[in-house]
């Protein structure tokens, strides 16, 4: 792979570099002569989301686009993050999926006093794991995260998989007006208590996708970022037969999406992909998103350049290095329990609501019940904030396995900071590849063991990276000490 540059554009040159989906991020906002240095600022802006005639849009985003800056180095490295925040509120930036140090792991007022407005906080860490992460804040994130602040974080492996392009796609899922402004209302009772708030505009990169130019026999690494709120995509690459190689920046034996071959991914999820372009010349392709409506949501457009790149399919191997995590015992891991419960539709209230509400309350309807803005229950209770006591406290370099119950009727991606871990089993069926990741999409009714060594010690957040679902109460703290 070609080295990209780290400078030479414009802060301003950066949405019409990205106006096609397949535009690879420019490296605005690193400091050019000290690689690993960046500057983001938090803001209001105006970006262009949707194409003309509708006009530009009021967002908050860092450094004046969105996604933000891309923030790249290598595997090793040592990121340092000035971090200014512009906004009329808190906020702090946590870097999901990098295992950091407790204190740079930005979590308002358990890891770090919030960014005041027209504060600054500096954050620093090294690039331990090689692999795609992203950043964005944990201060009512809901609607942080929700008006455009966020950003993608690569890490590259020292020797990364040839491929002829390396693309990250950062998608997103917008609730505008028709004034194409982002309509308010954010954390309402119905997204809190539902599926989160799903939008009406998907956007790649900041833009409402287009098409993306391909060649036959090109090889390109697709890195996907769920950065929506609440939205969960099952995406439909038809003829093409991705092979998944990386699973929350951790790198998976190569296969392709198991199921009818649909890359899954909730929110905050990533999936990296290598995407061998096997169509004609000239030809045509469709990629869809199949999760809510089955029959077609298309997102983007294919189009075969008329010449070749190469005649057949690159057979270059395509699995990562591994990353240093350390294997969970699982002889002498201890056991945890955590069931998720409330909303709606669930437990008591589906009950009460329902045709035969006379039936007796068990124990599971009393933690499913709400009350006032606690809807949503780990282990029976309903977090406000983020000052916790910790719900468990783990041995620290231990293994340990958390065995997750969903007992909610919406799909819910628990998030663990701070640790990457093995996904054991679903059901009781052990997983085929015992793929590493730090967020888990469960199924409603769904059980899923995960395992990990506690090996970084501190207070750390548990919780749905459903926003809304996080801001109702689903949401704890583990502590590794
Ligand atoms: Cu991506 Cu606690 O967050
Ligand atoms: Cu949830």
């Amino acid at each position: 792979m070609k080295p990209l540059p780290r400078s030479g554009l414009s802060r301003r040159s950066f949405l019409a570099a990205s106006a096609a989906a397949g535009a690879a991020l420019p490296f605005q906002g690193a400091l050019a002569d000290t690689p690993g240095t960046y500057v983001l600022r938090a803001a209001q802006y105006r970006a262009r989301l949707v194409p003309k005639p509708w006009g530009e849009t009021d967002i908050w985003c860092y450094g004046g686009t969105v996604p933000g800056p891309e923030i790249r180095v290598r595997q090793g490295e040592r990121l340092r993050i000035e971090v200014e925040n512009a906004l009329d509120e808190e906020t702090t930036v946590h870097w999901h999926g990098m295992r950091v140090p407790n204190a740079m792991d930005g979590v308002p007022h358990l890891t770090q006093q919030p960014i005041a407005p027209g504060g600054r906080f500096t954050y620093e860490f090294d690039a331990m794991d090689a692999g795609t992460f992203w950043y964005h804040p944990h201060q009512r994130s809901f609607e942080q995260v929700g008006r455009g602040l966020y950003g993608a974080l690569i890490i590259e492996e020292a020797e990364p998989p040839k491929v002829d392009r390396d693309l990250v796609w950062v998608l997103d899922d917008w609730r505008l007006t028709e004034e194409a402004e982002v309509a308010g209302g954010f954390g309402g009772f119905h997204d809190k208590s539902h599926a989160g708030r799903l939008g009406n505009t998907v956007t790649i990169n900041g833009r409402v996708p287009g098409k993306l130019a391909v060649r036959s026999g090109e090889r390109i690494r697709l890195r996907l970022i769920n950065a929506a709120n609440a939205r969960i995509f099952a995406l439909d690459f038809g003829a093409l037969a991705p092979q998944v190689i990386a699973l929350d920046g951790q790198p998976v034996t190569p296969h392709e999406p198991s199921g009818r071959g649909w890359v899954m991914i909730g929110p905050a999820m990533r999936v990296d992909l290598i995407l061998d372009m096997t169509g004609a010349p000239g030809e045509r392709l469709t990629i869809s998103d199949r999760f809510y409506v089955e029959n077609n949501f298309q997102l983007v457009d294919l189009a075969y350049a008329d010449e070749p790149l190469r005649e057949f399919s690159p057979d270059w191997p395509a699995q990562l290095p591994s990353n240093p995590l350390p294997e969970p015992d699982l002889n002498s891991a201890r056991r945890h329990e955590v069931t998720f419960t409330g909303g709606m539709m669930g437990g008591m209230v589906e009950r009460q609501m329902g045709p035969s509400s006379e039936g007796r309350m068990t124990g599971n309807d009393m933690m499913g019940m709400m009350h006032g803005e606690d809807i949503w229950f780990v282990n029976g209770t309903a977090a406000k904030g983020h000052i916790l006591d910790p719900m468990l406290v783990l041995e620290r370099d231990r293994s340990h396995v958390i065995a997750m119950t969903n007992a909610t009727a919406f799909h819910h991606p628990i998030h663990l900071h701070g640790h990457s871990f093995r996904v054991l089993s679903r059901n009781g069926q052990p997983t085929p590849h015992r793929e590493w990741q730090d967020t888990v999409l469960m199924a409603p009714r769904e059980r899923v063991e995960i395992a990990f060594v506690a090996d970084n010690p501190g207070d750390w957040m548990f919780h749905c990276h459903i926003l809304e679902h996080q801001a109702g109460g689903m949401m704890g703290v583990i502590r590794v000490a």
